[in-house]
């Protein structure tokens, strides 16, 4: 397989980026479909660039059989250089000429979903970040845009309905049962973005009338028998072209929007343009199939792609160190469409909570592992292994902070700039930044735009220590902001960044205290934000009769670690009163890390009920409150999990890490036992099922009361509320009730789950995404005696897993080795030799979903004995190996360096 190599590989670095020697200007491609051999004919006008010095043409391809190349349509000398084809004797001067290239390839025995391939007997196409040079040699860099004419010919049986980007302008039979559809697309575009899909496909449709009066159709195609799984997404369409109309004034600037759904994907969607390809799991969804958090899942990720119209397609990137010009911006788009769908302000909270729990879980240990590196990458191997949580959340979190800085109006002005000047250009994040700060000229972010860009240069996570000393005799608190980041591979020294920091005084009833810093006159009451930009700088407040609580970081306001010395008092206090959600729910946090740090680093056997009363108080008062949310309620029940524990720790052992935490929870399980019959019983009637935040909220608490009164009944032997659940199992109304009563099940390990696990396979076992949930539940479950890893075996040769679709791979492998850390760190190392058999055998066919696998080790480093030594030895075991794809081989690389 050509993806495999030996040998040296290239490293790509931003600071060696050139213009492209040529421009493509227009392409006019030909396909006839057929999985064991497609023909493409690509027709193409170039000319030179005349900026920069005259030079061979190298076009980039990959896995294809050239069969003819025509310049001007006479025949031309031309040879291969590695992957490239090579044209020397072009004609010179700066006048376009025609270049005609005819190759084949194999679309069915495409086993990496790059480029054109077949996924259950349908055409689909994927070019991101460089597929494109797998369907035809093509200057393969998203800086060459071009204007595409696109014909299709296929078997009209097999494959009736025939798609790509932009207009169908016509479309007619052939001889042989075959038809051909013919596409246009109006906007010039990367070939990144081009797509193609062609099967047989139903679509729910969807005309809308602009704000400006414009008419559109929307489209979404799934296979026959999905139509009823088509809602939702279609909403959630129509609710994002609405939104970003609405909020930046960015229209539709298609006759037509087509959304297709394949179960064999990658990632989750591609924002191709007018013709997003989307993962089944983010696309199908009705009450009977799918989660709330699949609903809130697929609302967020089609407004991403098609936020991405705008943010990504019209302005695009100069080259792929600049991805988090398109995905951090796009995310930030997402998270506060998500945010502005929400009615009451406490959903937005949970909403924010949410993501900032991802970014604290996921990016913070990129952020201090082997793969750490900056929201703009300076060097690759391979573009696809930076697809990550830096460059998709911590780079939102960047253009948060911009927000902050400039005010929600100055940002949507700060757009407006941004598309005058660019709209139609590949630019980089450079660009965005100076557009944003020269549309607010008399902003922070303007005055502090250099520094400000070292959140784009600079990998880690910064560290902000805060220390506050209060002094009774001039009735003023001195809070002492400090700012350090720990050296990332390549980088030993940072510079100090700019850090909004928003701070709210509590007083000790809990009460908000009136701002006033020594040189200001008037007090102002509630949050205030600060921006911090040396290393150490000193705010101090006055007329205050004593010691205050500070809340700091209200909302999150940056991506960094919050050092304060709080003592438990002040945490509680926070907890109880804080006006700032995030810190309200943070402080619970705290409390309970406290108490995990502890037992998890206490003497000799681990303490069985590692809770202390007040926090158990605490957590009841939450539960029981009358007036906060039933989503809000469960964020803060939920203990942080044990990949942000062992983040705290300098050595991890996972075992301790884990039955610590279970200790933790089942004592909360117990001690609150009445609190939560309580919860189930207050919240467990939600009438018809709508997957809005109130009522999500309300089926999150319930299903969190199950476990815990399952656990509780554990612990007891009272067959009560295991019957119970299986009950609810049996007559839920839907699948998040029924989910998580099985969830409930299985997590408390009782003998009801293997019965109950039977019937849920009998009756969703032609539904693929349950069956993901089915597969994942299990592999993800909470560690015995070491039982996971044989039943994930066990799940490995059933009939229904198949290694080769990603998302049964990922339901199974990953849930595992990534998602279960005390099932995955075993001292007999079972768990890291199936980590690297999987990576080895996965990698020979789809290096791409490998190489995420073989992150599942990035943290190795940090591991107490045993774990540490033999975790290496199954790095190295990977490393050995002479076939290895670039993506897995850089990954690896960097972990054993
Ligand atoms: N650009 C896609 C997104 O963020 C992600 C993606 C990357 C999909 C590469 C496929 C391949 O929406
Ligand atoms: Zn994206």
């Amino acid at each position: 397989m050509s993806s495999l190599r030996e040998g040296p590989t290239t490293v790509v670095r931003r600071e060696d980026y050139t213009a492209p020697a040529y421009w493509i200007d227009t392409v006019e491609l030909s396909f006839d479909l057929d999985p064991a051999k497609t023909r493409v004919l690509n027709k193409m006008r170039l000319r030179r660039n005349a900026d920069v010095p005259a030079q061979a043409l190298r076009l980039d391809g990959e896995d294809l059989n050239l069969a003819r190349v025509l310049v001007n349509g006479a025949g031309c000398s031309f040879r291969m250089d590695g992957n490239q084809l090579v044209l020397e004797s072009l004609p010179e001067g700066s006048e376009p000429f025609e270049l005609e290239i005819f190759t084949t390839c194999a679309p069915e025995k495409n086993t990496q979903l790059m480029g054109l391939y077949v996924s259950q007997g349908t055409f689909f196409t994927q070019c991101e970040a460089e597929g494109f040079r797998r369907i035809t040699y093509f200057l393969d860099r998203p800086d060459v845009m071009a204007s595409y004419t696109v014909t299709l010919r296929a078997d009209k049986k097999k494959y009736p309905v025939l798609l790509s980007n932009g207009n169908l302008v016509e479309e007619g039979e052939l001889a042989d049962g075959r038809h051909f559809a013919k596409w246009v697309d109006p906007h010039k575009k990367p070939c990144y973005l081009f797509a193609l899909v062609a099967g047989e496909l139903v679509a729910r449709e969807q005309r809308i009338v602009s704000r400006s009066g414009t008419e559109h159709l929307l489209q979404v195609f799934v296979r026959p028998g999905d139509m009823d799984k088509t809602e939702h997404a279609m909403n959630s369409l129509i609710a994002s072209v609405a939104w970003d109309e609405a909020r930046f004034g960015l229209p539709l600037d298609l006759e037509r929007f087509m959304i297709v759904a394949t179960s064999d994907f990658n990632m989750g969607a591609m924002e191709n343009k007018g013709l997003n390809i989307f993962n089944t799991k983010y696309v199908l969804a009705n009450s009977a199939t799918a989660t709330d958090t699949d609903f809130a899942n697929i609302e967020s990720v089609v407004g991403h792609e098609y936020f991405h119209n705008w943010t990504g397609n019209r302005v695009t990137c100069r080259d792929w160190f600049q991805l988090s010009l398109k995905e951090g911006l796009t995310v930030f788009r997402d998270q506060e469409f998500s945010m502005d769908l929400c009615a009451e302000p406490s959903a937005r909270a949970v909403k924010r909570i949410e993501d900032v729990r991802v970014l604290r879980t996921a990016q913070f240990p990129e952020d201090a592992g082997p793969m750490a590196h900056p929201v703009r990458p300076d060097s690759y191997v391979e573009i696809n292994n930076f697809y990550t949580v830096t460059v998709y959340e911590k780079g939102a979190e960047v253009v948060r902070m911009m927000q902050t800085l400039v005010g929600r109006e100055g940002f949507a002005a700060g757009m407006k700039q941004y598309f005058a000047r660019h709209d139609g250009q590949a630019v980089t994040c450079d660009d965005f930044a100076q557009s944003m700060a020269d549309a607010n000229p008399a902003s922070d972010l303007a005055r502090l735009l250099p520094q400000f860009k070292r959140w784009y240069s600079q990998a880690g996570t910064p560290r902000l220590k805060a220390q506050g000393v209060y002094d009774s005799s001039t009735r003023s608190y001195a809070l002492t902001l400090t700012q350090s980041c720990a050296p990332t591979p390549g980088q030993s020294v940072k510079e100090p960044f700019v850090i909004p920091v928003a701070i709210g005084l509590l007083d000790a009833q809990g009460g908000e205290l009136p701002l006033q810093l020594a040189h200001w006159n008037q007090p102002e009451a509630g949050t205030r934000s600060f921006v911090l930009t040396q290393e150490s700088e000193t705010l101090t407040f006055v007329n205050l009769d004593a010691e205050p609580v500070p809340s700091i970081l209200r909302g999150f306001s940056a991506p960094v670690v919050l050092d304060f010395d709080y003592s438990d008092a002040h945490l509680l206090t926070l907890l109880a009163h804080d006006v700032d959600p995030f810190n309200r729910w943070e402080a619970g946090q705290r409390l309970a890390l406290r108490l995990a740090l502890k037992a998890i680093q206490s003497e000799g056997a681990l303490p069985a009920e590692p809770l202390d009363m007040a926090f158990i108080e605490a957590m009841r008062a939450v539960l029981r409150h009358p007036a906060l949310d039933a989503a809000f309620k469960e964020l803060v029940l939920t203990l942080p999990s044990e990949t942000y524990i062992s983040e705290q720790l300098d050595v991890v052992d996972p075992q301790r890490v884990h039955a610590v935490r279970e200790a933790m929870r089942e004592q909360l399980a117990q001690a609150l036992h009445d609190d939560w019959v309580w919860a189930f019983e207050a919240h467990r009637d939600n009438g018809a099922y709508r997957p809005d935040p109130l009522s999500t909220g309300r089926r999150a608490l319930t299903g969190m009361a199950l476990t815990m009164l399952c656990l509780a009944a554990r612990a007891s032997g009272s067959p009560v509320w295991p019957g119970k659940t299986l009950q609810r199992f049996k007559d839920a109304g839907n699948m998040t009730d029924r989910f998580n009563a099985l969830s409930a099940l299985v997590v408390s390990g009782h003998p009801l789950a293997s019965d109950a696990l039977a019937r849920f396979h009998q009756l969703f076992r032609n539904e693929a995404l349950v069956l993901d949930k089915w597969f994942a539940l299990q592999a993800g479950a909470p560690d015995r005696g070491g039982d996971v890893l044989p039943a994930v075996r066990r799940l490995m040769s059933h009939a229904d897993f198949n290694l080769k679709n990603p998302n049964r791979a990922r339901s199974v492998i990953f849930s595992y080795c990534s998602a279960n850390p005390g099932a995955f760190h075993r001292a007999d190392a079972a768990g890291y030799q199936f980590w690297s058999d999987c990576v080895i055998e996965l990698d020979a066919f789809n290096p791409q979903v490998a190489a995420r696998l073989a992150r599942a080790l990035d943290r190795w480093k940090k591991l107490a004995e045993p774990y540490r030594a033999t975790a290496r030895e199954a790095i190295a075991r990977v490393a050995a190996r002479t076939q290895l794809s670039n993506d897995v081989r850089e990954v690896v690389t960097r972990s054993l360096a």
